[in-house]
C-alpha cells in the first residue's frame, strides 16, 4: 500500500528584515550574509504569533479536501513550545475545529521533530489505512540580537497531511536514522535562546550527512542517478550547498549539475524566510515544487533531516501525478509578496516585545495581518487565541 504526503500547507509571519540592512547595522559585509551564509531576508515574528498560531495558520492553508472525518492523529513537531506540559497539537485541534476523536501530541528533538512526526504518522496510517494524520512542524528560531546565529533566525510552520494513496509524495520504506549524543545546540529549560556552537554544529551536520548517506547506499543500493533532487534541512541555505559538496566527490557531472540546480530551487523560500527548524526540510520541498517547473510525477526525491543533539535521517519519496496542485502555490506567493519590510530598529523592538514566558495575565495588541489565528494574550495562566474568521 502506498502511504505518504497528501497535501502541504505553509505559513510564515508578515514581517521581515532585509539582510543587507542587517549587515550594515552589524558592521558586516552584506556578501557574508547573502553569499557566505546564503540568506537574503529573515522573518520577524510578531508577538501575535507563537508555535500554536503558526501551526494552525499553516494547517489553514491546506486544500479544503485534505482534512476530513478520517483524521485519526494530530502531531506538532516543535522545539519552541509555549507550555512545558500541554501539547500545542491540542490547541490546534480546538482552533481548527477538527474531529476530536484523534490522538493529539507533540514531538521534540530539535529540528528533527517534524520528521519524527511524519514517519510516526506513516507507521500509523500503515496500521490504520482508513485513517489520516496531520503533522505540523512549527517553530520560531531565535538566537538573540547581534548574536552569532542572528542572521539564521526565522519563523514558520509546514502542515503535512499523511494518508494512504497520497496525492503528493509516496514515502518509500527506506528511512535510515543515526543518533549520537553531542553538544552542538541545545536550549536548557527556562532559556529563551539556545546554547550553540555554530561551527561545531555545521561540522557535526556534515559528519551525519556522510555517515547516513554511506550506510543508506550500502543498505538500499541507491545511487545519485536515482534522485531527481536531494533536499536537506536548511538552517541557512549555504548548509545545503555544503552538504551536497560533501557528497559530490562520488557523483558524476550530470548528477552533480542536476542536483545543484534543484537544490538552488529548493533553497529559494529558505533564503526569504530563514530557519524554521522542524519545518525547514519541508519548506525546501515546498520551494522545489513552487520554483522548479522541470520536476515531474514519478521523480524520486531524497530528504535529509537533521536535528541538533543530534539525530540525522535520510528517506525518499516519489512525486505523484497531482503533486503541484496539493500546495496552494498562488497563496504562498501572495503571502510572501504581502510581507512588510521592517528596518533594523523596528525588528529589534519587535524582537524584545514578545509575550513573556510564565503565567502572568497579559493582552497582546491586535495587529494588522492576513493571519487567521493570532495570540490574544494570557488569562488565568493560560494563553488565549484570536480567530479572525
Ligand atoms: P559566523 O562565524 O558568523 O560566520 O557563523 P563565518 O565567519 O563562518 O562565515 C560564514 C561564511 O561566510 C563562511 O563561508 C565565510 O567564508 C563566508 P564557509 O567557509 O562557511 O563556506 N564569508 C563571506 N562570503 C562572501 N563574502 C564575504 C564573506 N565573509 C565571510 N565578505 C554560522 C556562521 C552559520 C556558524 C552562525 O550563523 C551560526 O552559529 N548559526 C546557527 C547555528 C547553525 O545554523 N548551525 C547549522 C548546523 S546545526 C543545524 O542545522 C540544526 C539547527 O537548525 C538547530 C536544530 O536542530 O534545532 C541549527
Amino acid at each position: 500500500m502506498d502511504i505518504g504526503i497528501d497535501a502541504i500547507g505553509l505559513f510564515t509571519p508578515h514581517w521581515y528584515v532585509d539582510l543587507v540592512d542587517l549587515a550594515h547595522a552589524r558592521g558586516d559585509e552584506p556578501a557574508k550574509y547573502t553569499i557566505g551564509i546564503g540568506q537574503d531576508q529573515m522573518t520577524v515574528t510578531p508577538a501575535t504569533q507563537d508555535v500554536v498560531t503558526l501551526a494552525a495558520n499553516a494547517a489553514n492553508q491546506l486544500p479544503a479536501d485534505s482534512l476530513d472525518e478520517r483524521l485519526g492523529m494530530v502531531i506538532v513537531g516543535s522545539e519552541s513550545g509555549v507550555d512545558e506540559s500541554k501539547a500545542a497539537a491540542i490547541s490546534v485541534v480546538k482552533l481548527l475545529h477538527l474531529n476530536p476523536w484523534v490522538r493529539a501530541f507533540d514531538i521534540k528533538e530539535a529540528c528533527y521533530g517534524g520528521t519524527a512526526g511524519l514517519l510516526a504518522a506513516r507507521d500509523f496510517v500503515a496500521a490504520h489505512p482508513d485513517k489520516t494524520a496531520l503533522v505540523i512542524a512549527s517553530d520560531i528560531a531565535r538566537y538573540g540580537l547581534a548574536s552569532g546565529g542572528e542572521v539564521t533566525q526565522g519563523a514558520g510552520a509546514v502542515a503535512l497531511v499523511v494518508s494512504a494513496q497520497p496525492k503528493l509524495l509516496v514515502l518509500h520504506d527506506d528511512a535510515l536514522a543515526y543518533t549520537e549524543d553531542i553538544p552542538d545546540f541545545f536550549r536548557p529549560t527556562g532559556m529563551t535562546v539556545p546554547v550553540v556552537d555554530g561551527h561545531y554544529s555545521t561540522s557535526a551536520y556534515l559528519d551525519f550527512v556522510g555517515k547516513v548517506f554511506a550506510r543508506h547506499q550500502s543498505q538500499h543500493h541507491d545511487q545519485y542517478g536515482d534522485y531527481a533532487a536531494l533536499l536537506f534541512h536548511l538552517p541557512f541555505t549555504k548548509m545545503g550547498k555544503k552538504a551536497l559538496a560533501a557528497l559530490a566527490p562520488a557523483m558524476n557531472d550530470a548528477d552533480h549539475q542536476r542536483l545543484t540546480e534543484r537544490l538552488a530551487a529548493a533553497s529559494q523560500l529558505s533564503r526569504r524566510i530563514g530557519n524554521i527548524y522542524t519545518g525547514s526540510l519541508y519548506l525546501s520541498l515546498v520551494s522545489l515544487i513552487c520554483e522548479d517547473k522541470t520536476i515531474r510525477s514519478g521523480d524520486r526525491i531524497g530528504l535529509f533531516s537533521y536535528g541538533s543533539g543530534a539525530v540525522g535521517e535520510f528517506f525518499s519519496g516519489t512525486l505523484q501525478p497531482d503533486f503541484a496542485n496539493r500546495i496552494d502555490q498562488a497563496g504562498i506567493q501572495q503571502m510572501l509578496s504581502a510581507r512588510v519590510r521592517l528596518n533594523v530598529l523596528e525588528y529589534e523592538q519587535v524582537f524584545t516585545a514578545q509575550l513573556p514566558l510564565g503565567d502572568a495575565d497579559a493582552t497582546v495588541p491586535v495587529e494588522e495581518s492576513t493571519a487567521r489565528f493570532s495570540v490574544g494574550g494570557r488569562a488565568n495562566h493560560a494563553r488565549w487565541y484570536r480567530d479572525q474568521q
